[in-house]
C-alpha cells in the first residue's frame, strides 16, 4: 500500500470513529484480565503491554477485529530490550562491540522471536546518552557518546523493523526515553535534569534523531523533567522538535504513568490537567494510567483540548497499525514459536557476547590460556549464575537456557583438564567469608585461576542506582585472598555499568569486562580465554577511578585551567600554597582508570602515517583521512579504528575530542592496511548561541587510533 492510499484509509476510518473510540485508541493497558475483553469490544483500548501468550493475543485480537464496532486491531507492546528468549548482552555491552551490523542482526532475531508470541512493538532501543554510571539504566543504552549511541540505536531500529514493517517477523521500535533521562542529577533515577538547549541538541537529541531517520515507528516520552518541564508535558521537545523539526510521523507513547506523574512533579494540578498537558504537548498514547480515558472527552467538550489534537494522535496510531500490517494479518500462528532459541540465534548471541567483551589488562600475556593447563580454578559468585548473567530487563529469557562460564568451561575441558569450582561467595553481595577457604584450596591446586566477579543483575536497570561503584560484598577481599596464592589470576567482571576497579586491577594479571553477556555468555567468554578469538570490544563509557570523579567522560570541555597531575605531597597548614591552580582533585588522578574507546587485544596494532587528502577545505566539502594500521603481534584479531576530532575555537566552546567515525577491521599477523574515513564539514556541526546548526571555519585536530587517548594526530583548516 502506498502512503497516499494509507493516509486516505486512515482518514476514512477516523471519520467513522466516535470520540470515545478515538480516545480508546490512545489508551494502553498492562496485562491480561477478564474485564479487558469488554473494553476491547467497546473500542475503549487500542493497545496492551505485557500480553505475551499467543492464545490470549489471538483472542484479544479476534474480539478487536470481529466484535468491536470498527474492527481496529490492537498493538501489543513489550520490553524486548536485549533479546527475547535468546538473550544478547545488555545494550551497553552491545555498544562495546562497536559493530552495528551485528547489533542489527541481533535485533532482527529478537523481533522474530518476540513476534512469534504476538509482540508487535518493542519499547526499544533506549538511546539515552548516560555519563553517570551510578544511574542503573546506563546498562540499557549505548553509553556516554552521542555518535556511538546513534549508531547503536539506528542498528536496532533497522533490526526490529526491517525494510518492511508489515513482515510477520518484524516489530515496531520505540526510541526512548525522550529526552534527557540519562542526565538525572546524581545518577539517581527519575531525578531532575538541567540541560542547556545547545547540550540537549548536541548530546541528548542526536540519537533520537538517528532513530527517527531510520524510521522508528514510535517514541516514548520520559519520566524526567527538563529545565522545569516534565518530558511528558514538553511541547518544545515533542511538538516543536520531534514532530515539527524532524517531521516524525509515528506516534508518541508516554512512559508508565508518566502522564499522571506530572501531578507529583508539581506541574499539573490533577489528573485531568495532566491529560490536557500531555495531549497538548504531543503524547499520543497513554501507558497504563487512564487519565485520557477518564478526562479527554470532557476536556474536548469544555473546549480545553481541540478535537484536531485527538484526531492527529489517532491518525498517527492508526498509521503505525497499518504499517505493521495488523489490519490484514492480526493473528499469530502458534507454530511460529519454533524459532525460539534457534541455533543461528544462539550463534549470533555468542558472537555478540564475544565481541562485547573488553580486555583491560593482560600482564605478560597471561591470556590466552595455553591448551596444556591441567587444572583451572573457577572462583567467584558469577561463575555459575545463569539469571544474573542475563542482566537487567529480561522478561522472556530463561536461566535454564543460559550457559554459564562454569558450564562452558567444563564442557570444553572435559577429559583435558580439571575444573575446580569454588564460588567463594554465595552471591555477589554476600559479606560472609565462609567459602573463602574452599576457594583458596582450589586456587592452590590449579595452574591458573579464573575469577568471575561483578554485580548481580538486580543492581542495574530501572530505579536500581548505586552510590558506591566498587565490587559489592566481600568480592575485593576474595580477589585479594585468591591473588595472594600467586597463581596466574584472571578476573572476568560481569556488570551493568562501569565499576571503580582501581583496587582490583593491580591484584590480577588479566581483567576482562564481560558486562551481563546473556544466554551465550559462558561459551563466548571461554572462546576468548582460550584464544579462539581475540577480545575486540572497546569501552563505550569511561571507567572512573573513584565515584567522586563522576561525571567523567572523554568529550569534556577544556576549561581555562585543564586538569593536571598533582604529584607532590600536600603541605600542612599553609593556605593557598601553590599546589597548582588546576581543575583537578587533590586526592585522585585527573585521568579515568580506563578511557572511552579503550580495549586491548591478544595482538598489538600500530597506527602510522596519518594523512589527509587536503589540509584546507571549504564549508560544504569533505576530506579523506587515512592511516596505516598494522597488526604487529602474533595472532589475527579485530580492531576498532576510531576517528576523533577537535574544533579548536568555537563561538561556543567545543569538547576536547569528539568521536566522528569508527570501523571494525580484521587483520592477520603482520598485515598492514590503509583505513580511510571521509569527513564532511557537516559532520562538524554544532548548535551555536542562536541555536543555528553550524560548522564554524577555523582550525581542527584529527586523530585516528585505537581509543580516545591514542593514535597519531593531524590538523586541518576549514575556510568559508
Ligand atoms: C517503564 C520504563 O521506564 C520503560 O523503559 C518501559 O518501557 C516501561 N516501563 C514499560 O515496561
Amino acid at each position: 500500500m502506498n502512503n497516499k492510499t494509507m493516509e486516505s484509509r486512515v482518514n476514512e476510518l477516523l471519520a467513522r470513529m466516535t470520540l470515545e473510540e478515538k480516545i480508546g485508541q490512545m489508551t494502553q493497558i498492562s496485562g491480561a484480565g477478564e474485564e479487558r475483553e469488554e473494553l476491547i469490544r467497546q473500542g475503549q483500548v487500542g493497545s496492551f503491554l505485557n500480553v505475551v501468550d499467543v492464545e490470549t493475543y489471538n483472542r484479544y485480537q479476534r474480539i478487536a477485529m470481529e466484535e468491536s464496532r470498527l474492527g481496529i486491531p490492537l498493538i501489543m507492546g513489550r520490553d524486548v530490550i536485549h533479546g527475547f528468549r535468546t538473550v544478547f548482552p545488555i545494550p551497553l555491552g552491545q555498544s562495546a562491540a562497536w559493530h552495528p551490523e551485528l547489533v542489527e542482526r541481533a535485533a532482527a532475531i529478537a523481533a522474530r522471536e518476540a513476534s512469534s508470541l504476538g509482540v508487535n512493538w518493542t519499547f526499544a532501543p533506549m538511546v539515552d546518552v548516560a555519563r553517570d554510571p551510578r544511574w542503573g539504566r546506563i546498562a540499557e543504552g549505548g553509553g556516554e557518546d552521542p555518535y556511538l549511541t546513534s549508531q547503536l540505536g539506528r542498528a536496532m531500529v533497522r533490526g526490529f523493523q526491517g525494510e518492511d514493517l508489515s513482515a510477520p517477523d518484524r516489530i515496531a521500535a520505540c526510541a526512548k526515553h525522550y529526552v534527557g533521562y540519562g542526565a538525572a542529577e546524581g545518577g539517581r533515577d527519575y531525578n531532575t535534569t538541567l540541560i542547556p538547549e545547545g547540550v540537549l541538541r548536541d548530546v541528548y537529541l542526536p540519537p533520537f534523531k538517528a532513530c527517527v531517520e531510520a524510521g522508528a515507528a514510535t517514541v516514548m516520552s520520559a519520566f524526567n523533567e527538563i529545565n522545569g518541564i516534565p518530558a511528558t508535558g514538553n511541547a518544545f521537545t515533542l511538538r516543536q522538535i520531534l514532530k515539527g523539526e524532524w517531521s516524525f510521523d509515528g506516534f508518541v507513547v508516554s512512559d508508565w504513568q508518566s502522564v499522571i506523574e506530572m501531578v507529583v512533579h508539581g506541574f499539573c494540578a490533577d489528573e485531568k490537567d495532566a491529560a490536557r498537558v500531555a495531549v497538548t504537548a504531543g503524547v499520543d498514547m497513554e501507558m497504563v494510567s487512564q487519565s485520557y480515558r477518564q478526562h479527554l472527552a470532557a476536556l474536548v467538550a469544555e473546549g480545553k483540548v481541540p478535537l484536531e489534537l485527538i484526531d492527529e494522535a489517532v491518525r498517527r496510531i492508526l498509521r503505525i497499525k497499518m504499517r505493521l500490517g495488523l489490519f490484514e494479518n492480526p493473528y499469530v500462528d502458534p507454530a511460529r514459536q519454533s524459532v525460539l532459541l534457534a541455533p543461528e540465534h544462539l550463534e549470533v548471541a555468542r558472537q555478540l557476547a564475544r565481541e562485547s567483551v573488553v580486555l583491560l589488562k593482560n600482564e605478560e600475556g597471561v591470556l590466552p590460556l595455553s591448551g596444556d593447563v591441567r587444572a583451572i580454578a573457577v572462583i567467584g559468585p558469577l561463575a555459575d549464575a545463569p539469571a544474573d548473567q542475563l542482566g537487567c530487563w529480561v522478561f522472556d529469557g530463561r536461566p535454564e537456557d543460559t550457559i554459564t562460564p562454569l558450564r562452558a568451561l567444563r564442557e570444553r575441558l572435559k577429559g583435558k583438564a580439571d575444573v575446580l569450582f569454588a564460588p567463594g561467595l554465595e552471591s555477589p553481595r554476600s559479606d560472609s567469608r565462609k567459602g573463602f577457604d574452599e576457594a583458596l584450596e582450589a586456587a592452590r591446586k590449579a595452574d591458573v585461576v579464573l575469577l568471575f566477579v561483578g554485580e548481580d543483575a538486580i543492581l542495574s536497570g530501572e530505579a536500581h542506582c548505586r552510590a558506591f561503584l566498587d565490587l559489592p560484598g566481600a568480592q575485593e577481599a576474595l580477589i585479594e585472598a585468591v591473588a595472594a596464592e600467586g597463581k596466574p589470576t584472571i578476573a572476568v567482571v560481569m556488570t551493568g555499568r562501569p565499576l571503580t576497579l582501581s583496587r582490583v586491577v593491580d591484584k590480577v594479571h588479566a581483567l576482562l569486562i564481560a558486562w551481563h553477556p546473556g544466554t551465550m555468555g559462558g561459551p563466548a567468554i571461554a572462546d576468548l580465554l582460550f584464544g579462539d578469538e581475540s577480545p575486540s570490544g572497546k569501552l563505550p563509557v569511561t571507567f572512573p577511578r573513584a565515584v567522586g570523579q563522576i561525571p567523567i567522560y572523554y568529550a569534556h570541555k577544556n576549561t581555562g585551567r585543564p586538569p593536571q597531575q598533582i604529584d607532590r605531597e600536600i603541605p600542612l597548614g599553609t593556605p593557598l600554597d601553590p599546589i597548582g591552580f588546576f581543575s583537578s582533585y587533590l586526592d585522585v588522578e585527573p585521568t579515568p582508570l580506563f578511557p572511552f574507546g579503550y580495549g586491548l587485544s591478544y595482538t598489538r596494532f600500530q597506527y602510522e602515517n596519518l594523512r589527509l587528502s587536503r589540509e584546507r577545505i571549504r564549508l560544504g566539502e569533505s576530506l579523506v583521512a587515512s592511516v596505516d594500521v598494522q597488526n604487529v603481534g602474533p595472532v589475527a584479531a579485530e580492531e576498532i579504528v576510531q576517528l576523533y576530532v577537535r574544533d579548536l575555537v568555537g563561538s561556543v566552546t567545543r569538547p576536547v575530542k569528539e568521536l566522528k567515525g569508527f570501523q571494525r577491521v580484521r587483520l592477520e599477523p603482520g598485515e598492514r592496511r590503509t583505513i580511510q574515513f571521509t569527513l564532511h564539514t557537516d559532520d562538524l556541526r554544532f548548535h551555536d548561541r542562536d541555536m543555528e546548526f553550524v560548522t564554524e571555519p577555523g582550525q581542527f585536530h584529527l586523530w585516528i587510533g585505537g581509543s580516545s587517548v591514542d593514535g597519531p594526530r593531524a590538523s586541518f583548516e576549514i575556510v568559508e
